[in-house]
């Protein structure tokens, strides 16, 4: 039987599911903020950068259709985190410029000069910033907030394979060395196997 309730019958002011992952140890405070500069770093540093760093990978159809799948699992990353920090009593800054300026990532800006290697390195240190970012929400949530965890797993589920996909591409533009990442390709633009719950590539 659970112990002592501390969120009264009724009380719509607090929630219980903050109680019970704050009773287990969790910093709900810091862990929204976590929340904000991923989510910051997910919409604002790359699904917006990556649109313009795939376009500009013009005439590497391949190249582009990767960085397409990249772009878009990274908005489908913001779209499962964000009702998250509402469920923790966070929220989103009203202002889209604070937003971006909490993102926990650097804004992937397109590099100058906008070659090829330029850009597949800066798509490759921003999934690794990325990796690093999950990790830590994963090591702040395990056996404590297993709902956090799931999301921030998926997540780095998917930010882990498209660091191995930029390292593939850029090893071989870059050196003319072959690095397999192991992938083939998505089943559709973005697919999301690990944050839309969809069914992996398995032929
Ligand atoms: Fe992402
Ligand atoms: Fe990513």
């Amino acid at each position: 039987m659970a112990d002592k309730q501390v969120v009264k019958a009724g009380d719509v002011s607090q929630r219980v599911g903050v109680e019970v992952i704050a009773k287990r140890g969790v910093d709900v405070p810091k862990l929204i903020k976590m929340l904000i500069a991923n989510a910051g770093a997910e919409f604002a540093s790359t699904y917006y950068y990556y649109t313009i760093l795939r376009m500009h990978l013009a005439g590497h159809e391949d190249y582009k259709e990767i960085c397409e799948d990249a772009r878009l699992e990274d908005r489908a990353h913001w779209e499962l985190i964000v009702p998250r920090i509402y469920e923790l009593g966070g929220e989103l800054p009203n202002d889209l410029k604070a937003f971006h300026d909490q993102a926990g990532c650097a804004a992937a800006k397109l590099p100058d000069p906008p070659t090829v290697v330029n850009i597949l390195t800066l798509l490759l240190e921003s999934e690794r910033c990325a990796i690093r970012s999950w990790s830590e929400v994963c090591d702040v949530t395990f056996g404590k907030d297993p709902r956090t965890y799931d999301m921030a797993a998926r997540i780095l589920n998917e930010e882990v394979e498209h660091e191995a996909w930029f390292i593939e591409l850029l090893a071989h533009e870059r050196d003319g060395k072959i690095v397999p990442s192991g992938h083939f390709r998505r089943g559709e633009p973005g697919h999301a196997p690990y944050s839309k719950n969809a069914g992996f590539y398995n032929p």
